[in-house]
């Protein structure tokens, strides 16, 4: 075995896009990969400061998208620029946008599958930034990427994962077992 020093390479990670309204109504989105589940309706951000997080502190909601291969370019983009910075870079993603069914945040259409939220706590809070305890309100799918059992269908997706080591993003395969059953095999 080779030996690294400790880096943040918890495998595989997320490409998460969180949308959110400023004050005066105009969505954003910005990348982040440092998310995951933190309770049954609840996940988890690491967040520093951002335009996001002051949309956060306004509006106390936002959504959380899934990137994919065909949104890989704008989604890294959001990653890159700051509202901050560039007024018109969510005009620059050339993405759709509908206000969300339950909270007061944008849903980029352009994504199979969208989280509604609610902030429910920060953690941590610091100068340099917090961790973000979402309450996850509703589920949006698009029908296209539903499956016949009427459920959202992850394989047809195409989603894309987050590879710290290179700096990379990789799109996911195809379902190879069945969770809470292959195991069983072993018993
Ligand atoms: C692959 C990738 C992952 C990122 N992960 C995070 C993250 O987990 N937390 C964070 O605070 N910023 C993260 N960022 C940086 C923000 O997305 C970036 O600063 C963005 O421009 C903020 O946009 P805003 O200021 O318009 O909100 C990530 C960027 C990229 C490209």
């Amino acid at each position: 075995m080779k030996s690294f020093p400790a880096k943040p390479w918890l495998l595989p990670q997320p490409v998460l896009i969180i949308g959110t309204y400023d004050k005066e109504g105009r969505p954003n989105a910005m990348n982040a990969a440092w998310g995951g589940t933190w309770d049954a309706k609840e996940i988890v951000i690491s967040l520093s400061n951002h335009a996001t997080t002051d949309n956060l502190e306004a509006k106390g909601e936002f959504t959380v998208t899934f990137a994919t291969t065909d949104t890989l370019v704008a989604a890294d983009y959001v990653g890159l620029v700051s509202a901050k910075k560039e007024p018109k870079k969510i005009e620059k993603t050339g993405w759709t946008i509908e206000k969300a069914e339950h909270v007061d945040a944008p849903v980029f259409t352009d994504f199979p599958i969208t989280l509604e939220c609610r902030v429910k706590k920060t953690l941590d809070k610091s100068a340099t930034g917090f961790y973000l305890i979402g309450e996850i309100v509703n589920i949006l799918c698009d029908e296209k990427f539903i499956g016949a059992d009427g459920q959202p269908d992850v394989e047809k997706m195409h989603l894309i994962t987050y590879d710290p080591v290179h700096f990379g993003y990789i799109e996911l395969g195809k379902r190879v077992g069945q969770a809470f059953g292959d195991g069983n095999k072993l018993k």
